[in-house]
């Protein structure tokens, strides 16, 4: 069912179940995001994304834009005084806590934070915001990723500071991480995916070779994974894309 929301302004037509971040791209405006990725279930923890919500009459609440679904007469302020304070504000506090962190740094710069007000730690870029966690567990499944503690201790990890026995080294973690401080890199014959100046090794992966050119190119994991999954014969899905196989 079509439903009626004012962004900004701007009334627009949408189906039940939209969130105000996608309504508002619908109109060409942008929100800023840090913990949201379209291939995966919203999780609305960095809050960058905030905005004002309201019936246009009464008192208007602050909600996190991209888990936040659109009712019909909802009016919502992407940029008013308001939100842009608190979003300084959370901004601040994450620049503080992840003074290195690229994509924090340019947001913040953007909205006048350049000296965090707090000290935090310059060799952790990890922002929490569960991407990883999330794109391991609802796109490739294997759930390989989690966290651990709570609080100022939280952090993303393997399961039990282990390498995972449930890792295939697909690297869709490694893509989906917005701080970049996930890395997976091929030498020779093998695969490391780690956190972070290889500080927290998740896992060292032995890579097959191409059946065709001989290059190696893909974790045995992987290809049992993708081969069982897919039900793909032997010999496809063991050639690289260079040389016309799937590309797994
Ligand atoms: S590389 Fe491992 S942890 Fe990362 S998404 Fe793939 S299976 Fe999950
Ligand atoms: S490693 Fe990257 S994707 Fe995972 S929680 Fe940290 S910042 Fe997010
Ligand atoms: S993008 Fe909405 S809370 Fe992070």
């Amino acid at each position: 069912m079509a439903i009626t929301v004012t962004i900004d302004g701007r009334t627009t037509s949408v189906e039940e179940g939209t969130t105000i971040l996608h309504a508002a791209r619908d109109l060409g405006i942008e929100i800023p995001t840090l913990c949201h990725n379209d291939a995966v279930e919203p999780y609305g923890v960095c809050r960058v994304c905030i905005v004002e919500a309201s019936d246009g009459k009464g008192r208007a609440k602050v909600v996190t834009s991209c888990n936040y679904e659109v009712w019909d007469g909802l009016h919502v302020q992407t940029g008013s005084e308001q939100i842009m304070e608190a979003r300084r504000t959370i901004l601040d506090l994450l620049l503080s806590a992840h003074p290195n962190a690229k994509p924090v740094q340019d947001l913040a710069a953007q909205y006048g934070v350049t000296e965090p007000s707090y000290t935090g730690d310059p060799e952790d870029d990890c922002i929490l915001c569960g991407l990883c966690v999330r794109v391991c567990d609802q796109v490739v499944g294997v759930s390989a990723l989690g966290f651990s503690n709570r609080g100022p201790a939280r952090k993303m990890v393997s399961p039990f500071l282990d390498p995972s026995p449930t890792c295939i080294g697909c690297g869709s973690c490694v893509y989906v991480c917005p701080t970049r401080c996930l890395h997976i890199v091929d030498e020779g014959n093998k695969r490391v995916l780690y956190k972070q100046d290889r500080k927290n090794v998740f896992k060292e992966f032995e890579l097959l070779p191409c059946l065709s050119c001989g290059r190696p190119f893909l974790p045995r994991e992987q290809l049992e994974y993708v081969r069982k999954k897919f039900k793909l014969p032997r010999k496809l899905a063991q050639t690289c894309p260079t040389c016309g196989g799937p590309g797994v």
